[in-house]
């Protein structure tokens, strides 16, 4: 579903991605790990064609990120690590202009809306203001909009930042279903706890370089739990769950 190959890019003279090469395949559920500033954001805005690498290739279901960034769009539901919503706009009026983007069927489109902002939990605040959502209500309709064109692939930066336990677990519950219904996954965070409820697959991250990729078992088997090959492969001291 994804291939990275000999991916590197720099920020003036700050190497942030250095030689990444990564298969993702499809029906994976990837937990991209790493401490802050180890190069996850970086590397998931060059697979979606928003940053330029300086070097290397990145292929999506078979579409070169380079070449056709309109194409890997189509593909691809992202969320970025800041979340833009209009504040102007209603969560329904929100859903609606992301499905005009993606240029849904009239027909299709206001069955679709009601179906996410109903998944989302959304449908009594569909005529609020996004302004006036909660933080966990703007990451539901922020993910709900890059679902909206049935993406096969999510890729999805700390999309668990912020978010307090319960909304945590709604949102793990709703990533479920969608991998139940074939979509591919592939997720950063910084933080371990969310991460081992829901990969198939991990990768580990820092400075640039990409440390382990592998299933989630045979990394278990090889390294006894996620947490040891976190802060072995990371040499970080510091405890998961804390922010930058
Ligand atoms: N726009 C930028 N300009 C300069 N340096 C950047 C920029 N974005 C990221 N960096 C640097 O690149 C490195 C990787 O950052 P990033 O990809 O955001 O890491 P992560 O998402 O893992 O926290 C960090 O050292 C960061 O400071
Ligand atoms: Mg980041």
């Amino acid at each position: 579903m994804i291939s990275i190959k000999d991916l590197t890019k720099s920020y003036d003279k700050k190497l942030a991605v250095n030689n990444i090469s990564l298969e993702v395949e499809r029906g994976a559920v990837f937990g991209f790990l790493g401490p802050n500033g180890a190069g996850k954001t970086t590397t998931l805005r060059i697979m979606m064609g928003l940053l330029r690498p300086d070097s290397g290739r990145v292929v999506i279901d078979g579409v070169d990120v380079a070449s056709d960034p309109i194409g890997i769009r189509a593909r691809v539901g992202y969320l970025p690590d800041e979340i833009f919503l209009y504040d102007y706009l209603t969560g329904y009026q929100f859903l609606d202009f992301v499905a005009d983007v993606h240029q849904l069927p009239v027909a299709a489109k206001k069955q679709r809306i009601e179906e996410l902002l109903s998944l989302f939990g959304l449908s009594d605040a569909a005529d609020e203001y996004t302004a006036n959502y909660s933080f966990g209500m703007k990451k539901k309709i922020a993910l709900a909009s890059i679902i909206i064109h049935s993406p096969k692939l999510l890729i999805l930066d700390e999309p668990f930042n912020g978010l307090d336990p319960q909304a945590t677990r709604d949102f793990r519950q709703l990533l479920d279903k969608m991998v139940e219904n074939d979509t591919t996954i592939i997720f950063s965070s910084h933080v371990l706890e969310v991460v081992e409820k829901l990969v198939t697959h991990v990768g580990i991250i820092s400075g640039g370089q990409l440390r382990l990729a592998e299933s989630f078992d045979s990394l278990v088997k090889t390294w006894g739990s996620l947490e040891n090959a976190f802060f072995e492969l990371t040499a970080s001291k510091q405890q998961p769950g804390t922010q930058a």
